[in-house]
């Protein structure tokens, strides 16, 4: 088995870097939208544990990645409290029902991991199907970013309206992070058990709110999840735009910190220390650039973090107009390196 990656979060010798890609299960591949075309919508897809094993694994054999991320997405977590979602072609999530006061979070129940027996289905698929070539991540949404998605109803530049209720009903904010918290974990601990490796938390929206708000709303509730999966598999926290809380994430009981393109490798392991493993942090629009470009960035990125306690991957996921040549491509410079 390639236990790179795992050897890496350990902080373990390895003998080359391990690399893998955010959102690399999906999109950009002509092989992915093939099996796409074939479900209903996103949800479907989703829903489907065959057809989620399959693009899991996609990656791996196309783009010799050192890990697969199991396709789901990390809305399932409203829908399995009670909080559907759609997803709307290129345009992206949206929920028919937000929470906006306290009966819409009194109505919302704590997902046991039971709902969500097709993400651990297809798990279970895609683990037999990797026959242990690379391991499996698994992964969730942070509560904060879950949170800002349950008030708003959809995506948005400021969020704005899930901010406006930490500062007016901050209790009530509380209470919704908690059952998001709890709901977490029993899902987290239930991939574990149906095989993935190596888990993820994405605080996509970390970056909209300052350091206080930060500590209390999003990373109290990242280091629950943290302590309640600690000793399971290893762990990253992925806190996009949150320079002001590398420190903080250091002191959580997670094992890799993952860094977005804005964040220098040089300072943050500075911040960190050594007990930590990084993870990143190539601008995914640097993919867009000739190969002569993506080979210097590629081993410049490799220089800044050096090849212990590291694991290569792009600062956010793949943007889907990304050529699959050049992403192969710029895993392959990884490996060469
Ligand atoms: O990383 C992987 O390849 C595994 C699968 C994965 C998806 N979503 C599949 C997906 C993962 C890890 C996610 C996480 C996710 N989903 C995040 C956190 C990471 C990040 O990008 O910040 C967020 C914020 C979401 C919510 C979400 N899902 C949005 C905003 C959208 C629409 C915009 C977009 O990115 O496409 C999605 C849809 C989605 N999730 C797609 C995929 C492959 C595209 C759906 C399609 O096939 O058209």
């Amino acid at each position: 088995m390639n236990d790179l990656i795992l050897r890496a979060a350990r902080g373990e010798e390895v003998e080359r870097v391990p690399v893998w890609l955010m959102r690399q299960a999906g999109r950009i591949l002509p092989e992915y939208r093939a099996v796409r075309a074939k479900a209903k919508g996103f949800i479907d897809f989703v829903k489907t544990p065959e057809m989620a094993a399959e693009v899991t694994i996609q990656p791996v054999d196309i783009l010799g990645v050192d890990a697969a991320i199991i396709f789901s997405d990390i809305l399932v977590i409203p829908e399995a409290m009670g909080l559907p979602y759609q997803m709307i072609e290129s345009k992206g999530p949206w929920f028919e029902k937000t929470v906006q006061i306290e009966k819409d979070i009194d109505d919302l129940h704590v997902a046991d991991g039971n709902e969500l027996q097709y993400v651990l289905d297809a798990i279970k698929i895609a683990k037999k199907d990797l026959n242990n070539r690379v391991p499996l991540i698994g992964f969730c949404g942070a509560p904060w970013t879950l949170f800002a998605y349950m008030i708003e109803g959809s995506g948005s530049k400021t969020f704005s309206k899930a901010k406006k209720f930490l500062y007016t009903h901050p209790a009530l904010a509380h209470k919704l992070l908690e059952k998001i918290t709890l709901s977490s974990i029993n899902y987290l601990k239930a991939q574990v058990a149906a095989g993935a490796d190596m888990l993820q938390i994405f605080d996509s929206w970390a970056g909209v709110l300052g350091k206080e708000q930060y500590n209390e709303f999003s990373l109290k509730y990242i280091s629950m999840i943290c302590d309640a999966v600690h000793g399971l598999v290893p762990v990253t926290v992925f806190a996009k735009d949150a320079h002001f809380a590398v420190m903080d994430i250091a002191k959580t009981k997670c094992n890799t910190i993952g860094l977005d393109w804005t964040m220098s490798p040089h300072a943050c392991r500075a911040i960190v220390g050594k007990d930590k493993t990084l993870q990143g942090n190539a601008d995914p629009c640097m993919l867009y650039a000739d190969e002569s470009v993506i080979e210097a960035e590629a081993k410049k990125m490799i220089q800044a973090f050096g090849k212990q306690r590291y694991i290569a991957n792009l600062g956010h996921g793949l943007y889907p107009d990304t050529d699959f040549k050049k992403v192969k491509f710029f895993v392959d410079c990884i490996k060469g390196l």
